[in-house]
């Protein structure tokens, strides 16, 4: 038999997706209209903050969502694990700003705080959180154990986590960043920059001057 030839990796092509035509696209908004009244009725009451033309898919895990805080226009859909936990230093506060979307299965913890921007597009199964159970005293099970170890953790406006990516405490993510597909970002991400892996280090940014995404020798930004 004769050897297959090594296969070549597909080169990706730009395409744009396809807007709903006509009736699908009117009943596709009233349908989002009715969602995002009845999530108004239903989740405005209970949350700190749930501005209208918003929609929260049941079935969902909430604990205190009156610190939490969810701008116009967000859609997080259905699985979703939202705990702002109340600690000696009073309520947790969770924020998510105008027009973010959040995928199936989002799981987004606060101890202190968890701060989403704006316009911000997270994938299926992420991760968000600003703490850790404390595992100082090994003698005490972690389960037994109720001290965290918190620190803020904010993802600023624009950017886009990829399936499965987990943003742990303390990090910030910039404007525009992007984490790709699984990556665990334990470390700050500058804007306009592409993370991936475990732990996530850059691997492309934004040049400007070039108007084009470069690769990051050896997952260092600056250079
Ligand atoms: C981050 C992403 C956008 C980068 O796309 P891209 O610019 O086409 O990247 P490339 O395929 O050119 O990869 C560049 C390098 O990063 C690596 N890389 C890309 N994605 C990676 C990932 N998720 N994890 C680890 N490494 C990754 C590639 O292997 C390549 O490394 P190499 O230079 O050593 O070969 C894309 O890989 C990704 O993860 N997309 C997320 C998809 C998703 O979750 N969609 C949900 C819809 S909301």
């Amino acid at each position: 038999m004769s050897e297959a030839p090594p296969l070549e990796g597909q080169k990706a092509v730009r395409l744009r997706l396809a807007p709903a035509s006509g009736g699908r696209r009117v009943r596709a908004v009233v349908v989002r209209r009715l969602r995002a009244i009845a999530s108004f009725v239903r989740w405005r009451p209970r949350f700190g903050a749930f501005a209208l033309g918003s929609v929260l898919e049941s079935p969902l895990l909430l604990t205190n969502p009156g610190h939490v805080e969810i701008g116009r226009g967000v859609h997080i859909r259905a699985g979703a694990r939202i705990e702002a936990l109340d600690t000696d230093a009073g309520p947790a506060r969770i924020v998510i700003g105008d027009g973010t979307s959040i995928h199936l299965h989002f799981h987004c913890g606060a101890a202190l705080r968890v701060e989403i921007g704006k316009n911000v597009l997270i994938a299926g199964g992420v991760y968000v959180t600003d703490h850790d159970h404390a595992f100082d005293d090994p003698s005490q099970p972690v389960i037994a154990n109720e001290a965290v170890l918190a620190a803020p953790t904010i993802l600023e406006d624009e950017c886009w986590l990829g399936e499965g990516a987990k943003v742990l405490k303390g990090v910030r993510i910039g404007r525009g960043a992007i984490v790709a597909a699984g990556a665990i970002v334990t470390r700050d991400v500058p804007a306009y920059t592409i993370v991936a892996g475990i732990p996530a280090r850059p691997i492309q940014r934004w040049d400007a001057r070039a108007s084009a995404w470069v690769p990051v020798p050896n997952g260092d930004p600056r250079r």
